[in-house]
């Protein structure tokens, strides 16, 4: 007889430090009441809905025509590093070289590799909070120790200087950094980083990562500024971290990149060598087409996404104990029920907590 399954199969110990994503777990949730009928909007998983460029596929499908369906140097090709290296110097003023950048699945195995890389157990990362849970779960996964600090609201949900130096321990390797926020849509123009890269220049053991991937999303004239551009003396411990699926609505073409000190540029390139190799050669091309291609674009989807924010984060003023920051950018609404926190349901439950309600 065959083995019972449920008794033979063992998942590794790390996997009892994460759950499931909540918002895949919110996301089930909406899509189980939506398939009973239930009139849902899911509002739990962020991505843009528009459609990728046209001459985005459009290069996409010329590479696959032109036989551009092999696998690629590690790190990424030469033409898709050398367009990296252009937007970095383009439209954030950093300069990197082929040999520090790296082209990865996603961002998200960006942030996967460059722990992975870093990371011993027991080490900690600094995070900011609220932030993407997705930068604890992978701390987490390799062992690591998440370090939250809360950002209050009446700070602009941004990071405060001394807060973040006292989440400051001998084992502390990273501070994250993600501007515009996921899930906040908070940003740091150059007046509110500007102190928070002076806590790092006094705390050199510490390394800064900056996610940036919703720098073209922003709104009413914010200017979003990376750190290596505000402060260069953090350039050979900063890796800054962008992709485009978020500005060129490329979600599923899973390519994102980094630019950082070529030690660890070299130390994640070993990690990605032996797990997802190279990205999808295809996307690669595409997101050439994307880097040098027409950026008008960007403003326009930009301006569609204000307008949402606009009416979403004017209707969450209006319910009673519930209260909505207005984001610079990014596009979240990150609203506060601490006005109904103890509040006594319809149903005669009493709220308890954000999660409950
Ligand atoms: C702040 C932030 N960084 C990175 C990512 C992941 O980007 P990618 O789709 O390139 O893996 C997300 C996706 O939700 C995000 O919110």
């Amino acid at each position: 007889m065959r083995g019972d399954i449920t008794a033979t199969f063992r998942p590794a110990d790390r996997l009892s430090a994460v759950g499931v994503s909540e918002i895949l777990a919110i996301g089930a949730r909406a899509s189980a009441l939506k398939a009973a009928g239930r009139d849902i909007i899911i509002l739990g998983a962020g991505e843009p809905d528009f459609d990728t460029p046209a001459h985005i596929v459009a290069a996409a499908a010329r590479a696959m025509q032109a036989g551009e369906t092999r696998d690629t140097p590690l790190p990424g090709t030469p033409a898709l590093k050398a367009a990296i290296s252009r937007k970095f110097r383009r439209e954030n003023g950093v300069d990197y070289a082929a040999s520090e950048i790296i082209a990865c699945t996603g961002a998200r195995q960006i942030i996967f590799n460059a722990l992975m890389a870093t990371q011993n157990p027991g080490d900690e990362v600094i995070i900011p909070t609220p932030y993407w849970v997705t930068y604890a779960d992978i701390v987490r996964l390799l062992g690591g120790v998440p370090v939250l600090v809360p950002c209050p609201g009446r700070a602009g949900l941004q990071a405060q200087p001394r807060a973040a130096a006292r989440g400051h321990h001998p084992r502390t390797r990273w501070l994250m950094l993600n501007s515009p926020s996921n899930p906040s849509g908070a940003a740091y123009g150059a007046d509110q980083m500007r102190p928070l890269l002076d806590v790092l220049l006094d705390a050199p053991d510490i390394w800064l990562m900056v996610d940036d991937i919703h720098e073209h999303i922003v709104y009413d004239g914010f200017r979003p500024v990376t750190a290596v551009a505000l402060e260069p003396r953090l350039k050979d411990r900063t890796l800054t971290i962008n992709g485009v699926s978020r500005a060129y609505a490329m979600t599923g073409w899973r390519l994102g990149y980094a630019g950082g000190p070529e030690p660890l540029i070299k130390a994640m390139t070993v990690i990605q060598s032996q797990s997802t190799s190279a990205p999808s050669s295809i996307s690669q091309a595409a997101t050439v087409a994307a880097l040098d291609g027409p950026q008008d674009f960007l403003v326009e989807r930009a301006e569609v996404f204000r307008t949402r924010r606009d009416l979403v984060v004017g209707r969450l003023d209006t319910v009673p104990g519930l209260s909505c920051r207005t984001p610079e950018g990014a596009f979240y609404a990150f609203a506060a029920c601490d006005g109904l926190i103890a509040a006594i349901t319809p149903e005669g439950t009493r709220i308890e907590d954000d999660r409950a309600f």
